[in-house]
């Protein structure tokens, strides 16, 4: 039954998303409610543009008009959005029982002078260790004193400021009645899969979700931790008698842009040849149409949120996967029973839904047309799909397989630890889009190869494909293209 006119369907969409807007409210870390607001209200998005377009669901009907199902489905599909948003943005999942009650990491951040220990986290050493500021919530007085250089950029207490504005990405602060005293804080996925677009500054801009934090040094936050017990008493069931320093040292081994998810599961820190053993923080974007996620495809993307919620952020919440009983490849999971963690309440299964949704839903951005050379990449893209052979299993416009998207260590020429650290014991086909966005680190899981052309230069060898230096040059051209 088509019997809502486009016109009055336009109007009705556009007042239950203003009404989801403001009263989309969510429990952060359980103490306060935040209000999600649509970033309309930053002036970002052209709404009715957006909504015009989305409501256009069917190109080829003859009349843009839609049944209450579809018209729901549209709506839900809106509100899961910006709802997903929210969590991948600001929830904790209640990590702070883990951060800050556990490794008191929001000590060291405030310093001996509020209340903490140590010399304090300042917003310039914030900015050091990749930590990025969104410039959307900070109030006009500030950015017009930020301007004028009359911010102390060397002192915690303007970190502190800031954690209050919510404006540092991916990290929330729980502050005392006063406001001024930090009692804990926690981490949200936009801590490694966001950065900002540095409009304001370096490192102080709008947030991008979804991009790699490549310049974030998750390590080396980590081991400013007052209390790295928590992290001694895991590892030790595979390396007994370790200490704080040496799991301090661990962390530091990883550098910016590197996070080892696997390091809690079965406690191997290095590579047989001593590079540590942390991969690259994957982009979050142009997921959708992928089969399986992570370098080595431990599941769907709703797999690997809860996952990560539940046993790398520590967030509270239900996490089963019977995998990790595997006393030989995951030690530590083993002992530990991370097989099955439940917390009650569970602040992570009732997120899931939206989570993926958002995550389904953000797209990988398109490269400046300055960074690429378009007639060398158009040559390149004969190259990926004939000679070269790329295509075979980056097959466009997904650049993974459509189906089982696996490989063994032999078949892409590498050896096979990382693999042989997830259940599949295979590498997971990366999908290739944005790749101009994550360029900093290198490429592979590990980042083993500096430069795309490195990349293209171990498939040559490994392959025998007798590329000339103009093919290789053009198929660099056409990977930075996509
Ligand atoms: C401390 C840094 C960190 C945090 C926080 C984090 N991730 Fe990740 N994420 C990683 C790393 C590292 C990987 C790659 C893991 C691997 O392959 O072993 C990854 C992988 C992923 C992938 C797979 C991407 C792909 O290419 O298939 C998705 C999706 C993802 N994370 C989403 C999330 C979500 C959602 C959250 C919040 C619930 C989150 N992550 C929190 C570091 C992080
Ligand atoms: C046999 C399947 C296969 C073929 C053929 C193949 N790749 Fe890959 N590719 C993979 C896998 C698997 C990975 C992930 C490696 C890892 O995780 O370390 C990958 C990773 C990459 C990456 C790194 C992505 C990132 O985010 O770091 C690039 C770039 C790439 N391939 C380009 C190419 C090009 C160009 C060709 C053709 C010359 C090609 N691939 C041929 C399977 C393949």
């Amino acid at each position: 039954m088509k019997f809502i006119t486009t016109t009055f369907a336009t109007f009705l969409i556009l007042v239950i998303i203003a009404f989801a807007g403001i009263h989309t409210t969510f429990a952060g870390n359980g103490n306060s409610d935040i209000n999600v607001e649509l970033d309309s209200a930053n002036s970002n998005v052209d709404l009715d543009s957006a909504v015009l377009e989305s409501i256009d669901l069917d190109r080829n009907a003859k009349s843009r008009s839609f049944s209450p199902q579809d018209f729901r489905n549209t709506v839900g599909a809106l509100e899961m959005i910006n709802k997903g948003r929210s969590t991948f943005r600001y929830d904790t999942f209640g990590d702070e029982v883990f951060w800050g009650d556990q490794l008191r990491l929001h000590e060291a951040i405030a310093g001996e002078a509020n209340g903490g220990v140590g010399p304090g986290v300042s917003p310039a050493t914030a900015l050091a260790v990749g930590l990025k500021v969104d410039v959307e919530v900070l109030p006009r007085k500030l950015l017009r004193d930020l301007r004028l250089g009359r911010v102390d950029l060397t002192d915690p207490a303007t970190t502190l400021a800031l954690l209050q504005l919510n404006a540092v990405v991916g990290v929330r602060g729980t502050f005392d009645k006063s406001g001024k005293a930090l009692t804990s804080v926690g981490i949200t996925c936009a801590l490694c899969h966001s950065t900002v677009d540095d409009s304001f500054a370096p490192g102080i801009g709008k947030r991008l979700d979804g991009w790699a934090a490549d310049d974030l040094n998750v390590g080396a936050i980590i081991a400013l931790s007052p209390n790295v017990q928590p992290l001694v008493d895991l590892l030790s069931f595979v390396h007994p008698g370790i200490d704080a320093e040496t799991v301090r040292a661990v962390l530091n081994s990883w550098g910016p842009g590197m996070f080892d998810a696997g390091l809690l599961m079965d406690g191997k820190a290095f590579q047989p040849n001593g590079d540590p053993a942390a991969t690259l923080i994957p982009p979050a974007f142009g997921l959708t149409g992928v089969n399986l996620h992570t370098w080595t495809g431990w599941g769907s993307v709703t797999h690997w949120n809860a996952f990560v919620a539940v046993l790398e952020m520590h967030g509270q919440g239900t996490f089963i996967d019977p995998r990790l009983n595997d006393e030989t490849q995951f030690p530590i999971a083993a002992a530990a029973g991370f097989a099955e963690v439940r917390h009650d309440p569970d602040l992570v299964t009732p997120k899931l839904a939206d989570l993926q949704f958002y995550q389904l839903s953000i797209k990988a951005p398109t490269p400046p047309r300055s960074s690429f050379d378009k007639s060398a990449a158009q040559r390149g893209e004969v190259v990926f799909n004939g000679r070269a052979n790329c295509a075979s299993c980056h097959v466009p416009p997904l650049f993974t397989e459509p189906g089982w998207n696996m490989h063994s260590a032999e078949e892409i020429g590498i050896d096979s630890f990382q693999a042989d650290r997830g259940p599949d014991k295979a590498y997971r086909t990366a999908p290739l889009k944005g790749l101009w966005t994550h360029t900093k680190n290198g490429f592979y899981h590990d980042g083993r190869f500096a430069t795309l052309n490195d990349v293209i230069t171990h498939y040559d060898d490994h392959f025998s494909l007798g590329l000339s230096d103009d093919e290789k040059w053009d198929l660099v051209q056409y990977l930075r293209s996509l």
